[in-house]
């Protein structure tokens, strides 16, 4: 085995994560302040912020929907059951007491089974509920001030209720996944590579020799 810098996040997986990641924030900052946990920007700013960052979170998903297609990059969220427990079994116990990581990281496979597993959830389930349940609380809205009714007895208080449900637990992950990310080589070392894009990781020899007559 040699350790050697890798290219494992891309530009513009890199752009698409912290543009992500910041937008999720700023929604949750202003969403909340829409439900009336705190004041910041004043309501009406708040949900005029809210309107116009959720339009650009719904730009962003389309090209990161993209990006994923024609890269072939949605491979790596492909599930598998492989070493899920001996991963599971690791965030709790072995990694506090020194253990090596059960599943080593490589370019063509850079999430182990449980992050896999977690991050389809979050693609396909969580972010879906929060976007779907937006939409509509919008699209209610909007029907409302036009007077033109689409949908008639069209209850809102469940969409907000799933809405709100969305993003508790888009906060939750967030807490979480900041956490996870300290759990790497070093505790900065997943977080450098997500800026650089680069992380130092073991290749097998042929892997490397492979790359060398390639190149
Ligand atoms: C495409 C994505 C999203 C859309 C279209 C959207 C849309 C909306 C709309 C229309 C409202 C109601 C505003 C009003 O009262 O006029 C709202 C409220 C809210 N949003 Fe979003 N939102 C999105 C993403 C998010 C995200 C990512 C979060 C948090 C992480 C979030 C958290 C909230 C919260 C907490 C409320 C208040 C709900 C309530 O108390 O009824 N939203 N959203």
């Amino acid at each position: 085995m040699v350790k050697k810098q890798v290219n494992i996040y891309k530009r513009f997986e890199r752009f698409w994560h912290w543009t992500q990641a910041s937008l999720i924030i700023f929604l949750a900052i202003t969403g909340f302040e829409i439900h009336g946990s705190f004041e910041l920007f004043g309501f009406e700013k708040a949900v005029s912020f809210h309107q116009k960052t959720s339009f650009a979170l719904l730009g962003l998903i389309a090209f990161a929907i993209f990006w994923h297609i024609t890269t072939g990059e949605w491979r790596q969220y492909i599930p598998t059951t492989h070493k899920l427990i001996d991963q599971i079994r690791y965030y709790l116990f072995g990694m506090f007491r020194g253990e090596k990581h059960p599943v080593e990281k490589t370019e063509l496979s850079k999430l182990n089974p449980l992050q896999r597993l977690i991050y389809l959830g979050f693609k396909i389930v969580l972010i879906p509920i929060v976007v779907v349940s937006g939409l509509l609380y919008m699209f209610h809205k909007t029907i409302d001030i036009n007077n033109i009714v689409v949908i008639s007895k069209f209850d809102l208080e469940p969409i907000a209720t799933l809405h709100t449900l969305g993003a508790y637990l888009l906060l939750a992950f967030l807490i979480i996944h900041v956490y996870m990310t300290t759990t790497g080589q070093t505790p900065l070392s997943n977080i450098k590579a997500m800026i650089t894009g680069y992380e130092e990781i073991e290749q097998e020899e042929e892997q490397q020799q492979e790359k060398g007559n390639i190149s």
